[in-house]
């Protein structure tokens, strides 16, 4: 088991101590402000109930997790004796910066030092560090113990060592890391996240579709292969002869549309009055925070379920 150390305490940092105590790791966590860590854990203490009616906690005690997260207010405490250290600080380049210096300066030296960046890239926050050969990007996606997929993002300078030992703990908390062979704006999942967003406010914004109809085509069509299957085993399934026949009979089709889509759309242009108008038409305001409780519990069920179906049907 790992020493973990929780670096940043707010919506990320609690989420990912959840991951790493429910499989047993020891947990610390540190913020800059002394009571984030209590609200961590106030949050994590509400969660683990839920995430144990739905056995996502490993078989362990919702305060047998909790009793492996502690808080510590130096910052040299909470690094001491880190294997994994798991930066969660606010996405600005002047603050990476500086945290990773410090961590770089007091972490034991065998440490990786990871960050959760969502967009910047590990190389222009570690470069000049001494420690950099140990340090790189473990994006998760909100919250990760939920969500298993996290993209590892090594550095130029990023020893393959390193990348091999983060691997080895995503995956001894059952998450599945994505390990990218080098660094790219965006990653992995942002980028094909923002090529479908494209097209979603392009075919609104061109008047061809309703976004409720969008929301259909991904909700109640491509989706449900999705929870299950990437784009490429899907394409796999698709056509008799696997891959190379599904490329050969439908790439013709793609080719044309993709000579439409050489054009950006402003998603805060005017395509955003409809689709502004249209969502509030269905969920006031008022209601997004009820409908993201509902968005959470659905996903739990459907992470639960596809545990279950993993287990019952095989992978
Ligand atoms: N929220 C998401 O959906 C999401 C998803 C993936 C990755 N991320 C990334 O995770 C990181 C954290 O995001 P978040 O959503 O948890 O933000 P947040 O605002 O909820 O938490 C940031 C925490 O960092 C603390 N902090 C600020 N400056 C600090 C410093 N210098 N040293 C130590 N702690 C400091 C704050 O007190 C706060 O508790 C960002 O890089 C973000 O891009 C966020």
């Amino acid at each position: 088991m790992a020493n973990v150390a929780i670096i940043g305490a707010g919506f990320i940092g609690r989420a990912w101590a959840i991951t790493f105590a429910r499989s047993g790791h020891t947990v610390t966590l540190w913020d800059q402000d002394k009571s984030a860590p209590a609200g961590a854990i106030g949050f994590i203490s509400d969660v683990l109930p839920d995430l144990a009616a739905n056995d996502l906690l490993n078989g362990r005690s919702p305060e047998a997790v909790l009793g492996n997260i502690r808080i510590e207010d130096e910052l040299s405490a909470a690094v001491a004796g880190a294997e994994h250290i798991q930066e969660n600080t606010p996405e600005r380049l002047d603050v990476k910066k500086a945290v990773f210096s410090e961590l770089d300066a007091i972490a034991p030296e065998d440490a990786v030092i990871a960050s959760s960046s969502s967009a910047l890239l590990p190389s222009h926050f570690t470069e000049t560090l001494a420690g950099r050969h140990r340090c790189l990007v473990v994006h998760p996606i909100n919250p990760p113990y939920l969500v298993p997929a996290a993209e590892v993002v090594p550095a130029p300078w990023t020893a393959p060592e390193v990348v091999q030992r983060t691997r080895e703990l995503l995956n001894s908390c059952g998450q599945a890391p994505i390990v990218m062979k080098r660094e790219l704006d965006g990653f992995i999942m942002n980028r094909m996240q923002g090529a479908l967003l494209e097209e979603a406010f392009r075919l609104v914004a061109d008047g061809y579709a309703t976004i409720e109809d969008v929301d259909v085509g991904i909700r109640d069509g491509l989706a449900l292969r999705w929870a299950f299957m990437g784009p490429f085993e899907t394409i796999d399934l698709n056509a008799p002869g696997g891959v190379r026949d599904y490329a050969e009979r439908y790439q013709g089709i793609y080719e044309n549309i993709f000579n439409q889509t050489q054009r950006r759309v402003d998603w805060t242009g005017p395509v955003m009055d409809t689709v502004e108008h249209d969502r509030r038409q269905v969920l006031p305001e008022e209601k997004l925070a009820e409908r993201q409780a509902w968005r959470d519990r659905r996903l739990m069920a459907l992470v639960a379920h596809k545990r279950r179906a993993a287990k019952d049907i095989g992978e």
